[in-house]
């Protein structure tokens, strides 16, 4: 039988933990009659599950028949090109864009109307392919994986931005590191950005990969516990440390060998290369003081509690550390303390 656990980022993965909640949340406020939010955003570290957390709520709403989903490639460089290009190919709305006599001809999206005047501004068809859509009954949603603050993303959300001022029916999902994503929210002019929520992916929880792995790899309950309080949760360690558990059941002390190899090599020497030096250096203290004491960081790093204060919270944001206990600073990735002894 093949292993049902992936080692490859960005696949639905075969086992996969349902984040409740965080779905919840979003659904219920791009579903409401009247939507108190249009724009989620979704961020945490490399691997925590953003790709595959996105694609599970975009799946879920486009099952809906008046959804249109319209993934969107942030490397592209026009995005509303792309989404008007992808909008006129579907069955069916390029029938209403012809209805309502919209001239696209100037775009090459294939959809010819003779007898008005063509639309010469992309902004502009895309603006006009919506109203239509809306009079449909029709709701957009956008998503886009890996956010940065590139021209074309500021272009597009900046555009997002005016259509939702005019109360178009159009939602935005966008994934991101927190530092691209904090940069896109501090443009000035994507003040909405500013208010949007965002959704920072929360470990998994602990005793669903628990039984998860009990019933796959037929564990005892308590070394599918200890095994999946290993991975701290993080998600992409859940695939790893299943995989090789997988192909090795008896053997913890190996698997738990390859696990730390592999997310060193797929995913911490990636984070590890995108940390500032402070970054590092609070990181160094960290993994230099056994228990986290924030006391004994501050020692270490002779500094005050105002001086740690930004570089603390900036490593919780990007999902690194975990401060939630009081006088407490420790790392959220499992194995991650090793690997930063080794890195300094
Ligand atoms: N909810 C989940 N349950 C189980 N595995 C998950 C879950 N979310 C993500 N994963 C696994 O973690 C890995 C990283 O997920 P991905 O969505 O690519 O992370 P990101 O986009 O944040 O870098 C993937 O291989 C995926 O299989
Ligand atoms: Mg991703």
């Amino acid at each position: 039988m093949q292993n049902p656990y992936t080692l490859t980022f960005g696949k639905e993965p075969i086992e996969y933990i349902k984040r409740i909640a965080e779905e919840r949340q979003i659904l219920e406020d791009f579903l409401a009659p009247n939507p108190p939010q249009q724009v989620y955003m979704i961020s945490g570290v490399r691997g925590c599950g953003k790709t595959v957390f996105m694609t599970d709520v975009s799946q879920a709403i486009g099952k809906d028949k008046d959804w249109i989903v319209v993934d969107l490639n942030p490397c592209k460089s026009d995005l509303m090109q792309e989404a008007a290009a992808y909008l006129s190919s579907i069955q069916g709305l390029a029938q209403i864009f012809q209805k309502a006599k919209l001239n696209f001809s100037l775009f090459g999206f294939g959809l010819e109307v003779s007898d008005t005047a063509p639309i010469a501004d992309i902004q502009v068809a895309l603006e006009r392919m919506i109203e239509n859509l809306a009079q449909h009954h029709k709701k957009i949603l956008f998503t886009i994986d890996e956010v940065t603050a590139s021209p074309q993303i500021k272009s597009f959300t900046f555009a997002v931005q005016q259509m939702l001022r005019k109360n178009a029916p159009v939602f935005l999902l966008m994934t991101g590191l927190y530092q691209n994503i904090s940069n896109l929210q501090n443009e000035k002019n994507l003040t909405f950005l500013y208010r949007a929520p965002k959704i920072i992916l929360p470990p998994l929880n602990i005793g669903a990969m628990a039984d998860n792995y009990r019933q796959n790899i037929k564990l005892m309950a308590d070394d599918a516990r200890e095994m999946a309080k290993l991975t701290k949760g993080y998600p992409f360690a859940f695939q790893v440390v299943g995989y090789f558990l997988w192909k090795d059941p008896g053997n913890f002390t190996k698997v738990i060998s390859q696990s730390r190899q592999y997310l060193e090599e797929q995913s911490y020497e990636k984070i590890w290369s995108e940390l500032s030096a402070k970054d590092r250096e609070l990181a160094g203290a960290i993994a230099q003081c056994p228990g986290g004491s924030i006391r004994e960081i501050k020692e270490m790093l002779h500094i005050e509690q105002n001086e740690l204060n930004p570089y603390r919270k900036r490593l919780i944001r990007k999902g690194i550390a975990d401060g939630s206990m009081r006088g407490y600073l420790t790392f959220s990735l499992p194995f991650f303390t090793d690997f930063v002894l080794d890195n300094i």
